[in-house]
């Protein structure tokens, strides 16, 4: 497990951003772990910025976390679309390199299934981006979620779905469940850089580095991972 704790937020994605862009160039076929929210917005700009000075992801292939049910790829707060934005139109990445669960699937229990098998047929992650929620969530693996659990379909908690209602014009419009990878997959990862910036995360950062590993606090679980880096901002780690 390393530690790096850096100043701001920026300074969190130049680094998180240099790990990744020394995954691509010790394997351009590399398979990346991506996640979505605030956290990963910086690097995916620092990713696009070395994207124009020419770092190629022609041959990556990623995975992303997680998808709200009931949101078609197109819906402005699916993840798809969030993915497309800021990250997949901004580089050479092959669209159908590209996945993310299917929350508009007929048979969810089945899409959970095809997405664990696909990457498995990838030959896994290679190295899985995370944030962590301000309750130690990690993909939408709530306090709770068993260390065993595969991709699957998730019931919100209340105050993820509160904290959601903001990007939707009505309460009725905002998701309830998720397709999450579960924390077994994030897991098989071969190697996890987990991101937390500001003080809101500092409790949680905390208690996933110094707590005991407990499903309570689903990202405890990397402590048990060989190659782990968190990167945090001064703020985020203000009771390490
Ligand atoms: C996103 C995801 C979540 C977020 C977490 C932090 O794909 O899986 O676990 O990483 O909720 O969200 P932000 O970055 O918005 O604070």
């Amino acid at each position: 497990m390393k530690i790096l704790v850096v100043a701001d937020y920026e300074s969190m994605s130049n680094a998180a951003a240099q790990i990744v862009q020394g995954q691509i160039a010790r394997d351009p076929r590399s398979v990346l772990g991506l996640a979505t929210g605030s956290t990963p917005l910086g690097v995916y700009k620092t990713l696009a910025e070395y994207h124009r000075q020419g770092l190629d992801f022609a041959e990556l292939t990623t995975f992303n976390l997680d998808e709200y049910v009931g949101l078609a790829a197109d819906h402005p707060q699916s993840y798809r679309h969030y993915m497309q934005e800021n990250f997949f139109s901004k580089v050479n990445i092959r669209p159908e390199n590209t996945h993310i669960p299917n929350g508009a699937a007929q048979d969810l229990q089945a899409e959970c299934l095809r997405y664990e098998q696909l990457m498995a047929e990838a030959g896994g992650i290679d190295l899985q981006l995370l944030g962590i929620g301000s309750n130690g969530h990690i993909g939408f693996n709530e306090p709770g979620t068993a260390f065993g659990s595969q991709t699957q379909v998730v019931d919100l908690t209340e105050s993820t779905i509160q904290d959601n209602a903001r990007f939707f014009a009505t309460p009725q419009d905002v998701p309830t469940q998720a397709l999450s990878m579960g924390i077994k997959s994030i897991m098989q990862a071969k190697a996890i850089v987990l991101m937390a910036s500001g003080a809101n995360k500092a409790d949680a950062v905390h208690a996933a580095l110094r707590g005991p590993v407990t499903p309570h606090v689903p990202a405890s679980v990397l402590q048990l991972h060989p190659f782990v880096t968190f990167v945090v901002d001064q703020a985020a780690a203000g009771r390490l």
